[in-house]
């Protein structure tokens, strides 16, 4: 009966032979929950000026720069960067705005614009000076030549102190592209004195579940839609910092905004760290992902390594990292911080950490392996038994229950290498993929030279068939995160990237490859399921049961079966002939090259309806380069 299907699947492409496939019910290895995560650092803009919310580019001065750029002046007004009477010891320079005469102020034109829409928009900005009159918060079109929104606010400001003025800004119109500015205007006639100095001028959109000092909305939207299940943060390379001192600390993170200094980050600018170690708590618990918190382990990009003898104060700053997330708000002191200056008596937990960020690069790795990871894992696991303690590489001779991190940035026909890279590991140390990315076509002769700007099909399915391969074997493979998150579109030197996008959300990208992890993400595999039958070429597939629906599950990427569809022959233990199966199947009809841009989409998503014959048996086709999830539903639970 079987065969006679087989005959007439084949019948229908004679050039390629049938996959056969029996999926038993023999529940194997539990899958990791955490399988599909998500990384992020801030690169290219991708925090500050991307993700972060907030509107106005060097709201505060950060840095070591000697300009006020890109603030500029309204009417006559002279701006320059002023730094006496600081607002705080974090952020010790500010705006001095003097002379003029009539309406004067200052305009910021965002990160590269700045979104105007019909909603409320929350603002902010300290002053000193002596004023009387109103200042006019407003948004003003470049290509309209109009003001969009305005609102007044009485000032309280006085030479005295830095006081804070507060406003909502509601657009009556909305401005149909980004080319907006922010201003603040006042009455030169007001100002006694000479000058005024501003400060953290701060205006942000709704955010994602309008947390205050939160997340761009559509960015966050694209994130859920993937369905991640955990957050690997703050990096990458940014936590490490290029050279001393500037690694990521998190007590320059949290707390008020005046609090916070920032710091030089690893990619050539300063990070405002307004998405600091609570923002990223927060968008754990808004997306449902665990965190997978990493910490600077000794080891600066730039090649700098903090001595033996050197490196205990780091690792017990990251104990107490740990305490003010996971300690009790009475009885430990960094848990009473986190509990009495931010309000946030209930404690987080954190199940994952990794030590450090590819300690391999620039010398590192003879350091780690001899000192720096041990400190840091004995130190954690002494007070954290059951925290799963990931190296920053794979390497030999780890520890205990120590976990590794495997990155490939690569070509799609080298990653297809990988499929079976993870059967060969000896279940001892889990793995984690904390990076991975086809960036450059088969052809190119250098890997790292004129990279695409976007993921394209023929890579994003040699992902497929990374991620599948790490999906059969879950058991060892903690999850996979793709890298990097984003990509400003106004300052990409690093692409591809998983999701582009300028300051209008119109222009966002979600990538041929955010599509096939959206895919596979969507349908969780708690239990793998053994197979019997044809070797997983050129069908890279996994299959397994979510026990919790009872579902089997196929998925399913073909890679280079020279223009081939393949037939299938799929039948799944206990599942009997009339049993309908949701197939899912993604295809770019514009080739293996095309990719999602800026308004254009090239991917092909088909949903269809099977229906198992006599025997169980489905019989379906999957053309060339597909990535593909078969769903049984409604099969008792095992
Ligand atoms: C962007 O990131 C790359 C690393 O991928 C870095 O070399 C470059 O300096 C960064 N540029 C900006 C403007 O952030
Ligand atoms: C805004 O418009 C001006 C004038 O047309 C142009 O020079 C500028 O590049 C535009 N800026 C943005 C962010 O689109
Ligand atoms: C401005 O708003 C912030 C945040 O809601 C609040 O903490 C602060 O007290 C307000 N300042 C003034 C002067 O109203
Ligand atoms: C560690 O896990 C074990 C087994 O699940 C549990 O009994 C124990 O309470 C956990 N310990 C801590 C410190 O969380
Ligand atoms: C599968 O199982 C997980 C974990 O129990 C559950 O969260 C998920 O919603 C289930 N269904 C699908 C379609 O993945």
């Amino acid at each position: 009966m079987i065969n006679s299907l087989l005959a007439m699947a084949t019948a229908f492409v004679t050039a390629a032979a049938a996959l056969k496939l029996d999926v038993s019910s023999t529940t194997g290895a539990a899958s990791s929950p955490q399988m599909y995560g998500i990384m992020f650092e801030d690169i290219n803009y991708s925090g500050d000026g991307g993700l972060y919310a907030e509107l106005i580019r060097n709201r505060a001065f950060q840095g070591t720069s000697t300009s006020v750029s890109p603030f500029t002046a309204v009417g006559d007004a002279r701006l320059s960067l002023a730094s006496t009477q600081p607002l705080s010891s974090a952020l010790p320079k500010s705006l001095a705005v003097a002379g003029g005469s009539g309406t004067i102020g200052f305009a910021n034109p965002g990160w590269w614009g700045i979104d105007v829409k019909i909603q409320p928009y929350t603002g902010s900005f300290y002053v000193r000076g002596d004023y009387t009159g109103k200042f006019t918060a407003s948004f003003q079109s470049i290509t309209l030549k109009e003001t969009l929104a305005s609102v007044d606010i009485e000032s309280s400001a006085t030479a005295a102190g830095w006081t804070q003025h507060n406003f909502t800004l509601t657009p009556t119109k909305a401005a149909g592209n980004a080319n907006n500015t922010f201003s603040i205007t006042y009455s030169a006639s007001g100002v006694k004195g000479g000058s005024l100095n501003f400060n953290l001028i701060s205006v942000f959109p709704p955010t994602y579940k309008n947390r205050p000092n939160g997340m761009r909305k559509d960015l966050m939207e694209a994130l859920a839609e993937m369905k991640p299940s955990l957050l690997r943060f703050p990096g990458g390379n940014n936590m490490e910092g290029d050279s001393p001192p500037n690694y990521w600390k998190w007590q320059n993170t949290i707390g008020p905004l005046r609090d916070r200094p920032g710091r030089l980050g690893t990619w050539s600018y300063h990070n405002t760290d307004g998405l600091g170690l609570v923002e990223y708590m927060q968008w754990c618990e808004d997306l449902n992902m665990e965190p997978l918190l990493a910490t600077f382990a000794g080891l600066y990009l730039g090649g700098s390594v903090i001595s033996q003898s050197a490196l205990k104060p780091y690792v017990d700053d990251f104990l107490n990292e740990l305490e003010f997330l996971m300690g009790d708000a009475t009885t430990t002191k960094y848990g009473a911080v986190r509990a009495s200056n931010l309000g946030h008596s209930r404690p987080w937990k954190v199940n994952f950490v990794e030590i450090g960020n590819e300690d391999n690069l620039n010398g590192g790795t003879s350091s780690y392996n001899s000192y720096r990871f041990s400190m840091f894992y004995n130190a954690v696991k002494a007070k954290y038994p059951n925290m799963t303690i990931i190296a920053s590489m794979e390497t030999k001779g780890l520890p205990g229950d120590a976990a590794q991190d495997y990155h490939t940035y690569n070509k799609p026909n080298a990653m297809i290498g990988d499929f079976s890279k993870f059967d060969k590991y000896d279940r001892k140390h889990k793995v984690i993929v904390g990076e991975y990315a086809n960036i450059n076509k088969d052809s190119a002769s250098n890997i790292w030279n004129n990279r695409p700007l976007y993921p394209w099909w023929r890579g994003s399915v040699a992902e497929a068939v990374l991620a599948i391969g790490a999906e059969r074997n879950s058991d060892v493979v903690i999850g996979l995160t793709y890298a990097p998150l984003f990509c400003n579109l106004n300052s990409h030197q690093w692409t591809p990237d998983l999701i582009a996008y300028t300051a209008d959300p119109a222009q966002t990208v979600l990538s041929t490859s955010h599509v096939v992890i959206k895919l596979l993400s969507s349908v969780r595999i708690t239990n793998l399921l053994t197979t019997t039958g044809d070797p997983p070429k050129p069908v890279y597939y996994a299959a397994g049961i979510n026990t919790s629906t009872g579902s089997r599950i196929l998925k399913a990427a073909v890679y280079d079966n020279k223009g081939a569809a393949v037939p299938m022959i799929v039948t799944f233990a206990g599942v009997v002939a009339g049993t309908s199966a949701t197939l899912t199947v993604l295809t770019a009809p514009g080739g293996e090259n095309s990719a999602n841009a800026v308004g254009a989409s090239a991917v092909k998503t088909e949903v269809k309806t099977l229906t198992a014959g006599s025997g169980g048996v489905f019989a379906y086709s999957l053309p060339d380069l597909s990535v593909s999830v078969l769903e049984v539903k409604g099969v008792s639970k095992v």
